[in-house]
């Protein structure tokens, strides 16, 4: 291959992303060819609705209106996906491709925290590469981070913001003073939510970028079944306040650690220190924390979403392969990747937030203290406000370090008392 030989790139999907790439591409093409020694074209897309104005030039580049067709266009060395969803065409569009002996780029979590072992088997086994770094915190380069910056240590642990939808919810709660419901109104109007935005919120959308990132920082096949999974929708105003009050900010976490059990892989809302890393990341901002045994904790904060840091993740793995620049997709072979063996969320040790709605009568605070010291349960801290006698108060109160069972057998009784007029709400407190 000449020096100049270009990267023929054919993309399925033009949506946000698909002409935000084209446009990056378009617009440091010099910049590029020089980095590489090659040029990047694009020489293929695949999309729906061909009329549609994407503010890109497309004379001259082949147009499949099948994504599958595309992958199997006779003269290109890359595909990237930019389709979504876990299976169906997108999955096709990637086998078809790997089939055909294509490089593939995807921002595609959702088929990695499904089928990325599969897929990183199959690309291997052909000498390609399966790149995704777009896939988890967008514009961050937490895949090349922690697989390649930080190759030379054992990992412990990596956490994080990794839904900017999420966060800009508990942020604007917090700011505003406004219930959930309403923020997420609001989003959705201003188009960061999605209309059925259940797979941020809850936490779906977390978790599949979470599974990919155990995949590359402790070698194992990528689990997404492994993963508890906890949204937002019950986080209050209230709770967000007391968490002021107490010097903690909520956030939407995902955690994947290595413990004696096993790798532990969450993703739920967690109370942290104010002053933290996480902790100061407001708004659409995503973060990712590694912790390794030589380099101790590296952060790594920036924009998790939108086309322009999406398009920037996507073609930096583009650059990769111009270059010819080749690492194993989960930073060990995939043939060698092992099983997860996965740590069960009720072994974990931590410190929990507990806000309940009690009648004040006397005598509550005791039956709730009992259920604390039966269970073993050592209390920090007990707040309660106000005097309403005989009406609903909130009571909150932060424990020690204790086990995730013990803790919940305890919440089980404590809902169970007549003076507790709903569910307890907990929020597990991390001080990262
Ligand atoms: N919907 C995601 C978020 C971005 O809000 O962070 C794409 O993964």
């Amino acid at each position: 291959m000449s020096a100049a030989t270009p990267l023929k790139i054919g993309v399925a999907g033009l949506g946000t992303v698909g002409a935000g790439v084209l446009k990056l591409l378009n617009q440091q093409a010099r910049q590029l060819a020089q980095r590489c020694g090659r040029p990047l074209i694009v020489t293929a897309v695949s999309a729906r609705d061909r009329n549609r104005d994407r503010g890109v030039d497309l004379t001259g580049v082949r147009w499949y209106e099948d994504a599958a067709q595309l992958a199997a266009d006779p003269d290109l060395d890359v595909v990237v996906e930019l389709i979504g969803g876990s299976d169906g065409i997108a999955k096709r569009t990637v086998e078809a491709a790997l089939a055909r002996g294509r490089h593939v780029v995807t921002a595609n979590k959702a088929l990695l925290a499904h089928h990325g072992a599969d897929l990183a088997l199959a690309a291997e086994e052909r000498g390609l590469t399966l790149a995704y770094e777009a896939a988890v915190a967008g514009g961050i380069p937490a895949i090349k981070g922690l697989r390649e910056g930080l190759a030379a240590n054992a990992l412990r642990a990596v956490h994080g913001i990794l839904n900017g939808t999420c966060n800009y919810i508990l942020t604007e709660m917090r700011t505003t003073g406004r219930e959930f419901a309403e923020v997420l109104a609001d989003a959705q109007r201003l188009g960061y939510a999605e209309a059925d935005p259940s797979f941020d919120i809850d936490g779906i959308d977390a978790a599949h970028k979470l599974a990919v990132l155990t995949g590359v920082a402790f070698g194992c096949k990528v689990d997404f079944n492994a993963v508890h999974v906890e949204g937002i929708r019950h986080i209050t105003a209230l709770d967000i306040q007391y968490a002021d009050e107490l010097g903690y900010r909520i956030r939407l976490l995902g955690i994947a650690r290595a413990t004696d059990r096993g790798i532990e892989q969450r993703v739920h809302p967690c109370m942290v220190p104010i002053g933290s890393p996480i902790g100061a990341t407001d708004g659409v901002f995503n973060a990712v924390v590694a912790d390794g045994d030589f380099v101790d904790k590296v952060v790594l904060v920036g924009r998790g979403a939108g086309a322009g840091p999406t398009a920037s993740a996507v073609v930096a793995d583009l650059v990769d392969i111009a270059r010819g620049r080749a690492t194993p997709t989960f930073g060990i072979p995939a043939a060698q990747l092992v099983p997860l063996q996965a740590a069960p969320i009720d072994r974990r040790r931590g410190r929990y937030y507990v806000r309940l709605m009690v009648l004040d009568r006397p005598g509550v605070i005791a039956d709730i203290a009992a259920a604390l010291r039966d269970q073993n349960v050592s209390m920090e801290a007990f707040l309660q406000r106000g005097r309403a006698p005989g009406e609903a108060v909130p009571v909150v109160l932060t424990t020690h370090d204790t086990e995730e069972a013990a803790m919940q057998r305890a919440l089980s009784v404590i809902g169970s008392l007549d003076a507790v007029l709903e569910p307890p709400r907990m929020i597990r407190i991390e001080d990262f």
